[in-house]
């Protein structure tokens, strides 16, 4: 059984360096997943991918099927999941191109399909989220490349917004003094997915712009666009170094 699952956002639509093994359209009870399980392997290590916007990239943040992503990653064995996300930069020091392994959340989404625990089942089941992010999963993200030139933030509080539209500057500002250090639309509900499903999970996060209201200029795609592909070749490197030790 293959262990490890990796998520990929915006701009890792795929991994360079996966071998393909063979796909699978996984049916699950909650609704289609956003992409076929592709399993392979990469940096010598079996594991399974799949893209949260759909291949090609089509499904916005608020309407990914989380949940039917998390359980098809379950039922084919998946224990521990890599989660990768574009985001932008709150607080100093998140600058564009940064990766941050985050280690907390907070969560300003609203009406998505947040839980597998509907009321519909025998029992009411509350599941401890006090730390989002599997610390063990964490340490090895920001562990693995110490000495390799690559420059990982070790913990961030990131900040869940519904999307898919950007943030306003007032948004920023009240999620800055919330203690929020980053803002993307992709973190949840798939983290506390994962923990109801007892996956261990973390994030590597890529910073793709400054914040709403940081500079004094409108946010632009196209800048997003190339912060997130110079992003993504550190989270291969990255990938590249963790995934033997995951
Ligand atoms: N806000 C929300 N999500 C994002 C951003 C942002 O500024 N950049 C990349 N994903």
């Amino acid at each position: 059984m293959i262990e490890l699952g990796i998520i990929g956002g915006s701009g890792l639509k795929a991994l360079a360096g996966f071998e393909l093994l063979h796909q699978k359209e996984p049916s699950t009870p909650f609704g289609e997943a956003s992409s076929p399980l592709s399993f392979g392997t990469f940096a010598g290590r079996e594991v399974v991918f799949l893209a949260r916007h759909g291949q090609p990239h089509h499904i916005p943040p608020h309407k990914v099927n989380y949940r039917a992503n998390l359980w098809a990653l379950r039922a084919n064995g998946v224990s521990k999941v890599i989660s990768i996300n574009a985001v932008g930069g709150i607080s100093g020091g998140m600058q564009p191109g940064r990766i941050v392994i985050p280690d907390q959340i907070i969560d300003y989404t609203s009406s998505r399909a947040h839980t597998f625990f509907d009321g519909d089942t025998a029992k009411v089941v509350h599941v401890d989220f006090s730390r989002p992010y599997d610390e063990g999963l964490r340490r090895i993200l920001v562990d693995a490349v110490v000495g390799d030139g690559l420059d990982v933030r070790d913990g961030g509080t990131y900040g869940a917004t519904q999307g898919p539209r950007l943030e306003t500057a007032a948004e920023i500002q009240r999620m800055e003094r919330d203690g929020c250090h980053i803002v993307g639309m992709t973190g949840m509900p798939e983290a506390s997915l994962a923990r109801e499903l007892s996956l261990r999970y973390a994030s590597i996060a890529v910073v793709a712009n400054w914040a709403a209201g940081k500079l004094d200029e409108e946010i632009s795609m196209a800048v997003i666009e190339r912060n997130l592909a110079d992003g993504m070749q550190l989270v291969q490197r990255l990938l590249m170094r963790a995934v033997p030790l995951l």
